[in-house]
């Protein structure tokens, strides 16, 4: 047996430990919403939402799928994605490569529909189609809303990720109100869960602006953080254009968490740079209700799960 296979094998093991389900414990209710284990799978893995059970069974607390555009693009040309093994990074440009909403909403409705789905929530994170301009922001984002609606847990506006020319600038305050004003006016009352996914790089007030606006409008909380686009921290050689994750992200993306952690007791769901039991752990105690992971699950795989599960019990409330 080669150690790659000792390896695989034993990966394999622990995956079916997991599939035991959460213990109580680790239970979370988060706007309303029962995880039932606060680690999540954040966007841009599953983009389409193709493989929402296989995520339950690797041990994931909840998935974000998406991002979601109302209509379909191929995202950038490649290559888009970049391994930085060293810094257990990752950086990409992939652009929002997504089938489009209604095919989509195509997929979730027959998953439903056949008893497909998973026990673990699963939210739905849209964006900004690129051929949209940014003045139209509030239609596409009410388009994709609308199509996908209740067949998510909840639903994340991001307008965050680096790779859409213009859609960070919809973090300031006058542009989300109107994009969150326009989906709360179309879906009355009752309300699905809203987070907003905010970038690591923004300026404190302009980050306090959303957290007032979050409050204001009574969101299910913020997502903090997507990928930063200073890359101060890389070697000049293995610089890319594009968003940087992972381990280089920890400490700018727990900045952010404290921050907004000082202004408001909204629910955060914190994510960037979580690779571990020790960085899990000190993102509960900044304040975080749920984490996701995505860089460290490219690199570690799924005992990460078991593994910051394992060493959480102690956090539990
Ligand atoms: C290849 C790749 C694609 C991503 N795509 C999306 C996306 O479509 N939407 C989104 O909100 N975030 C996206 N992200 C950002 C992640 O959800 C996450 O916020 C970020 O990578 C920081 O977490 P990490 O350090 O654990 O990777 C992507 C990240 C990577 C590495």
């Amino acid at each position: 047996m080669t150690s790659a296979h000792r390896w695989a094998v034993s990966c394999l093991k622990k995956t079916t430990d997991v599939l035991a389900g959460s213990p109580p414990l680790l239970a979370r209710l988060v706007a309303g919403v029962h995880f039932p284990n606060p680690i999540g799978l954040a966007a841009g893995m599953d983009k389409n939402g193709v493989a929402l059970l296989a995520w339950e069974a690797l041990g994931f607390g909840f998935v974000e799928i998406g991002t979601i555009t109302a209509y379909p693009q191929p995202g950038n040309p490649q290559p888009r994605l970049f391994r930085l093994p060293e810094q257990e990074a990752l950086i990409n440009r992939l652009g929002f490569n997504n089938e489009g909403a209604i095919a989509i909403a195509r997929r979730l409705k027959e998953m439903k529909e056949k008893a497909r789905w998973p026990r673990i929530p699963v939210g739905i994170n849209i964006g900004k189609s690129r051929v949209t301009p940014t003045s139209e922001a509030a239609k596409d984002y009410l388009m994709s809303f609308q199509t996908l609606y209740g067949l998510g847990d909840y639903y994340v506006l991001n307008v965050s990720s680096p790779n859409t020319p213009g859609l960070r600038d919809l973090q300031g305050k006058e542009a989300l109100a109107t994009i969150i004003k326009t989906l709360r006016d179309w879906e009355g009352t009752p309300q699905k869960p809203l987070f907003v996914k905010v970038a690591p790089d923004l300026a404190e007030e302009d980050l306090m602006a959303v957290v007032e606006l979050a409050e204001e409008e009574k969101l299910a909380g913020l997502i903090a953080t997507n990928t930063t686009l200073d890359h101060t921290m890389l070697p000049p050689s293995k610089d890319q254009a594009g968003g940087l994750s992972g381990r280089p992200l920890r400490i700018k993306s727990l900045e952010t968490l404290r921050l907004i952690r000082r202004q408001t007791a909204l629910p955060v769901i914190a994510c960037g740079g979580i690779d571990d039991a020790a960085s899990a752990a000190e993102r509960f105690r900044a304040g975080a209700h749920l984490l996701q992971i995505y860089t460290s699950f490219v690199y570690q795989g799924p005992a990460l799960i078991r593994e910051m599960c394992a060493h959480l019990d102690c956090f539990s409330s």
